[in-house]
């Protein structure tokens, strides 16, 4: 085949195999021969975390997302600003919010240690995150590795492409299908929203001005979510169990119990609500779709081989 036709039909193939999540750079064996106590160090790194506060498991898998849908997996959001440079921690959906950068800098110390400037920071944040939902009881899956570090960041980028909890349900699938995700894997990705914690100013508009709402659950969260005042006062993701991966998060969906406004937009009579009421009643069916759908988001754009760098302080370009 001519060069013209074979670059047409790379590009052709790429359409297909870059977006259905296979990433053929990326290898679950990527280092095990350069950093082979890497899974340990990490597992180690969060557990100790976990055990000291649990709400960290959530935290960290909340960085990861927002590291993957600005420009892909590839440790940008753990870039901090300096007098010179702009990142997206101080972007809208991060600031005052993302938290968790001093546990994956303590993680990459001490893989620094064992396997000095091999590591990206970006594949310990997919390491962390999926460590983080183990440790919280959730379903484990493999991670592919072999990733680089970004040496930009995109305030902006970050801005227009981190979902809003305001958004309706076309928003929310849109948002994911310009990542190559589809309205299933929403559905099941937002499960993460069984762990962790929301400020106020997250969920203000839903519980004063939302009908499609429980009124004693609004009533309960008003109490501790003023009209005004009190913006980053908590509420836990899920009613009952925020330390403890799980399907509560559907079961109060579909009792209009959602935190969220985009939560609530997932049963609100809408293309979502048969899968929501399924993983409401089937928590192993939820898990399985969980797990797939993070080893896709795992996948979405990383840089491989030269491109990037390995960075040896996660928060700065080297
Ligand atoms: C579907 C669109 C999504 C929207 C609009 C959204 C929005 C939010 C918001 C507003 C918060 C609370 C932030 C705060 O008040 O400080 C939050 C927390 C959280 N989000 Fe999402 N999220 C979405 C999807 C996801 C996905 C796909 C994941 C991971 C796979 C995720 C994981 C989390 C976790 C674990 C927390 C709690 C973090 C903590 O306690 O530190 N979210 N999300
Ligand atoms: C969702 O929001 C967008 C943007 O505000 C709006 O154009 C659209 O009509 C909304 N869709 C529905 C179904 O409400
Ligand atoms: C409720 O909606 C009204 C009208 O859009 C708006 O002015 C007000 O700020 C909203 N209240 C909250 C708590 O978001």
């Amino acid at each position: 085949m001519g060069l013209r036709l074979g670059l047409v039909f790379g590009i052709v193939m790429c359409v297909v195999v870059c977006s259905s999540g296979v990433h053929g750079q990326l290898s679950t064996s990527f280092y095990d021969q350069s950093c082979p106590n890497l899974q340990s160090i990490v597992r180690s790194g969060m557990a100790q975390a976990v055990n000291r506060e649990p709400r960290m498991g959530a935290s960290i898998l909340r960085l990861f997302f927002h590291d993957c849908f600005v420009n892909g997996c590839d440790g940008s959001i753990l870039l901090d600003d300096t007098a010179t440079f702009t990142g997206e921690q101080n972007a809208g959906p991060n600031r005052n919010s993302a938290r968790g950068f001093e546990v994956i800098d303590a993680i990459k110390a001490k893989v620094e240690a064992a396997c000095q400037a091999t590591v990206s920071c970006a594949d310990i944040l997919a390491l962390a995150a999926r460590d983080g939902v183990v440790l919280l009881g959730g379903p484990t899956w493999q991670v592919a590795l072999g990733r680089r570090d970004s040496k930009t960041a995109s305030q902006s980028d970050a801005n227009s492409q981190i979902p809003q909890p305001s958004f309706n349900l076309s928003e929310l699938i849109s948002s994911f299908f310009s990542k190559g995700l589809t309205a299933g894997d929403l559905t099941a990705l937002s499960g993460a929203h069984t762990i962790g914690q929301a400020q106020c100013r997250s969920f203000r508009a839903h519980i004063y001005n939302d009908t499609n709402i429980n009124p004693s659950f609004s009533a309960f969260r008003q109490r501790s979510c003023p009209l005004s005042g009190g913006d980053s006062n908590l509420a836990p993701l899920d009613l009952q169990t925020p330390n403890r991966f799980g399907n509560n998060y559907y079961q109060n969906l579909v009792s209009s119990r959602g935190l969220l406004h985009s939560d609530q937009e997932l049963f609100n009579g809408g293309s979502q609500d048969e899968l929501v009421r399924r993983y409401s009643r089937n928590g192993g069916d939820f898990a399985s779709d969980f797990a797939a759908a993070m080893v896709k988001m795992a996948g979405i754009g990383p840089l491989t081989g030269n491109s990037g760098e390995i960075r040896l302080n996660c928060g700065k370009v080297n």
